[in-house]
């Protein structure tokens, strides 16, 4: 986004209403994308059928986790904008400190995944993150997480062992993968999932068929609500298709946040890259479906989205938003919220003998 934009565009803004929806439209349509209709393809990857169906249980099935009683569903309901509402929120219960839940709609579109960027793409996520680490996957809800330990290395191949003794999924990692002497691989699991999360997108957002040219898709205090994205710099940070999830930025740019907002032993994308200028830098979050993602920030400390917003306006811009501009904005991140995707419960193969031992 280049600042030249910006400026025209505040210029543009203060030009009177005679430009009206098209002025404000063609400048949105220079920072912003709609979500697309069809779910995007994975380089390398072709989505099958069979790749989908077997996918989509992975994601529903408890048995991949060590305890054998969480599935990525419990912490990523897609009845709940593909978070848990802060149900294991770290700040609500101590014993499961660690960050908020992402969302995994529209994360296909985000340029890297976690709130540190740590893993590169959706399969990596999985392979390398949070299901390796089964019992971190509870303690610590997915959050930072040493990766590929002797200790990761035991549960994946455990879980393997795991589907190797369902001959249901014997069948379904055969049909999914035809071409593989022995499919029941952890690696296919990644690749499974990654595929049945491209189809987690969130389409015909009312801000989306107004980019299109529907006048009447957003209201009057929406379209306010966005002119304000823009002028005050929102949108630096927060653009793209997902409005978010494609660059990292300091959390406290301009003012340092309270503990509450950023306490000072998570350092965020530092701990990944160990530069001085990563430290307390996170991934800039899609604001996507964010009236439902519930609640905000990688602390999860607020469920109120006025706060939230009046937190970046400080935090971030050093400016404080009045109480209208604040209702105005939220309005407009309203509008952000899109078609949720239809899921049809995948019928789980069951299991003809004991379990796989507990991994330690
Ligand atoms: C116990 C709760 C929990 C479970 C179970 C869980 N996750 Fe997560 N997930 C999280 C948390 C918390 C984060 C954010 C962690 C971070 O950024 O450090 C996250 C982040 C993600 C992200 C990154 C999204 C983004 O925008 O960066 C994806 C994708 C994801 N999870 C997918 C999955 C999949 C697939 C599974 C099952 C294999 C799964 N998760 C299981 C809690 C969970
Ligand atoms: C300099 C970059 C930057 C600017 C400018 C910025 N943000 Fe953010 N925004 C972030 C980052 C980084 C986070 C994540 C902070 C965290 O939790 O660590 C975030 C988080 C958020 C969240 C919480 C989303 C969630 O799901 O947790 C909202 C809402 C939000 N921003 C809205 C806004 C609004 C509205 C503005 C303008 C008033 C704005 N942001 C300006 C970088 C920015």
């Amino acid at each position: 986004m280049r600042l030249s934009s910006i400026v025209s565009l505040v210029a543009l803004l203060f030009a009177g209403p005679a430009y009206a929806d098209a002025g404000l439209r063609d400048r949105a349509k220079e920072l912003f994308e709609p979500i697309p209709s069809a779910p995007p393809a994975i380089p390398g990857e072709t989505a099958t059928p069979e790749k989908l169906a077997l996918g989509k249980m992975l994601y529903f099935e408890p048995r991949l986790s060590g305890s054998g009683d969480v599935s990525c569903a419990d912490c990523h309901n897609l009845s709940m904008g593909g978070v848990d509402g802060g149900k294991l929120s770290g700040g609500h219960n101590a014993q499961l400190a660690g960050r908020e839940v992402l969302t995994v709609l529209n994360a296909i579109f985000n340029k890297s995944q976690y709130w540190d960027g740590r893993a590169a793409n959706l399969s990596d996520q999985v392979v390398n993150s949070v299901m390796a680490n089964p019992k971190a996957m509870l303690k610590t809800r997915g959050g930072p997480m040493p990766i590929n330990t002797a200790e990761h290395a035991i549960a994946k191949q455990r879980a393997v062992e795991q589907f190797k003794r369902i001959p249901g999924y014997v069948a379904a990692f055969k049909q999914a993968f035809p071409e593989q002497s022995d499919p029941v691989a952890y690696d296919n699991i990644g690749r499974a999932i990654a595929l049945f999360e491209a189809t987690l997108i969130t389409p015909d957002a009312p801000f989306d068929r107004w980019l299109k040219g529907d006048d009447q898709a957003l209201s009057e205090a929406q379209k306010d609500g966005l002119k304000l994205f823009v002028e005050k710099g929102c949108v630096t940070c927060h653009n793209g298709v997902n409005v978010g999830g494609g660059m990292y930025a300091r959390f406290g740019v301009v003012k340092q946040p309270s503990a509450e907002f950023l306490p000072p032993d998570d350092l965020g994308r530092f701990a990944i890259t160990k530069a001085i200028a990563d430290k307390y830098a996170f991934k800039v979050p899609s604001l996507r479906n964010v009236e439902l993602t519930t609640p905000y920030f990688h602390t999860g400390a607020t469920f109120d989205l006025k706060k939230a917003v009046a937190v970046m306006g400080e935090s971030q811009l050093g400016v404080a938003l009045s109480a209208d501009e604040t209702d105005k904005i939220v309005a407009f991140l309203n509008s952000l919220t899109g078609r949720q995707p239809e899921v049809v419960l995948p019928i789980l193969p069951p299991r003809t003998g004991p379990p796989v031992a507990q991994a330690q």
